[in-house]
């Protein structure tokens, strides 16, 4: 009487976590380091926009996003990429990213893909959400390691012509939850490139883009629109959750071709939760200030350059180039996340809950997820307790 489609799906990252830990007592002052969500302050003017509007909670709020909202985004592509969208054809507001992410398969996927099942490229480890909506859309899910060797990105040219054929979308995720790597220049005209080879549309996740070291990573519309790749090719998918502190006010845009955003649209229409306005007025506001996003900028900073003191001696520890994650080398990570907890009372992730076993094994097994999401100063003492107790030094 249940689909079987979902039914080879493992339990979510978080409930398996709980499951690992919590029947043992925290060996110390318990620290969150698992959860990637933002704990820096939102801008204090946010609440006052929302008041202003609460009246409009009495309004359905129109499907594609208020003409202001979508120009505030179009407005920041433009600052931010050197990009023109039309704001009334290439942007559409969403409920955070995550819906967007899952949605777009929906719309976009086709049946069939050279008259056979189509592919779904999902990096390996992952943002959990693209495999479920490759299931949902009945692909074959094609989990592609991004390790140490491929620079933590997923080499999608190492994968068969068949398999590329077949290809319908991929999925990356620039800078890459969990690892930190940003892809570059290189990295996004080869993939490009392939996909105009195997005609195949990019999912580009860029929901950390705004928290890097020093230089912006590139984005994926740019590197297309620099190629001058078809229009369809690549949709990118941003976020207030992590660029503004805003996680709970679920408020990201999906941007992209006119054809594939009129498909996003008309799904969206039939099935979809349009934002609520007076979510609409202050996201519009929010694309528009950067000041706060250069502040949250420099509090992550203070972090990257805490991590890099602590663990600069630990052997393969890599500074993460973007995000807020730490990916560090462990034996076994559900053992490392285990003693972590029962010595120390710091919970982290098991890299092995975010990736998938393929036939070169787990990619995530070796590896503890970090969040450095924590004030500085719990960060700080997390991330002490984690080298001692874990790397011994
Ligand atoms: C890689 C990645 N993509 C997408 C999301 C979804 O974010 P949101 O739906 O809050 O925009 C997250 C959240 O943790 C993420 O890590």
């Amino acid at each position: 009487m249940f689909p079987e489609r979902f039914s080879n799906l493992p339990p979510y990252a978080f409930p398996r976590l709980r499951a690992l830990l919590d029947a043992h007592a925290p060996g110390g002052p318990v620290t969150h380091m698992s959860i990637g969500e933002p704990k820096h302050a939102f801008p204090a003017w946010v609440g006052e926009v929302l008041a202003a509007n609460v009246s409009e909670f009495a309004k359905y709020p129109p499907n594609d996003g208020t003409p202001e909202l979508r120009s505030a985004i179009s407005g920041w592509i433009a600052r931010r990429y050197g990009v023109t969208v039309d704001p009334d054809t290439q942007v559409m507001p969403l409920n955070g990213t995550r819906e967007g992410l899952y949605n777009a398969a929906m719309a976009l996927c086709p049946e069939t893909k050279s008259g056979r099942q189509p592919t779904v490229l999902i990096p390996n480890p992952f943002y959990q959400v693209y495999a479920v909506a490759t299931v949902s859309v009945n692909a074959e899910p094609v989990f592609v390691n991004a390790t140490k060797e491929t620079g933590h990105l997923p080499d999608y040219e190492s994968l068969p012509a068949e398999v590329l054929d077949r290809a319908a979308l991929a999925y990356v995720c620039s800078p890459a939850n969990p690892q930190g790597a940003v892809a570059d220049r290189d990295y996004w005209e080869r993939l490009i490139a392939l996909a105009e080879k195997h005609d195949f549309q990019i999912l580009a996740d860029e929901c950390y883009s705004e928290i890097y070291r020093d230089t912006p990573p590139l984005g994926a519309l740019q590197v297309a629109r620099e190629m001058g790749a078809d229009p369809e090719r690549v949709v990118i998918f941003h976020s207030l959750s992590k660029r503004s502190n805003l996680p709970g006010l679920r408020s990201g845009f999906v941007a992209g071709g006119p054809e594939s955003l009129a498909r996003i649209k008309l799904l969206r229409s039939y099935a979809g939760a349009p934002l609520p306005l007076p979510i609409q007025r202050v996201s519009g506001k929010v694309w528009a200030d950067e000041a706060h996003v250069v502040e949250n900028r420099a509090l992550y900073a203070e972090k990257f350059a805490m991590a890099d003191r602590i663990f600069g001696n630990v052997p393969g520890y890599e500074p993460p180039q973007a995000g807020f994650f730490l990916w560090l080398p462990v034996e076994d990570g559900e053992a490392a996340a285990l003693k972590l907890w029962q010595e120390t009372g710091v919970r982290v992730l098991p890299g092995a809950y975010l990736s998938r076993e393929t036939a070169e094994g787990n990619p995530g097994k070796g590896y503890i997820r970090v969040a450095l999401v924590a004030p500085k100063d719990e960060t700080e003492q997390g991330l002490t307790r984690i080298r001692d107790c874990l790397f011994g030094q």
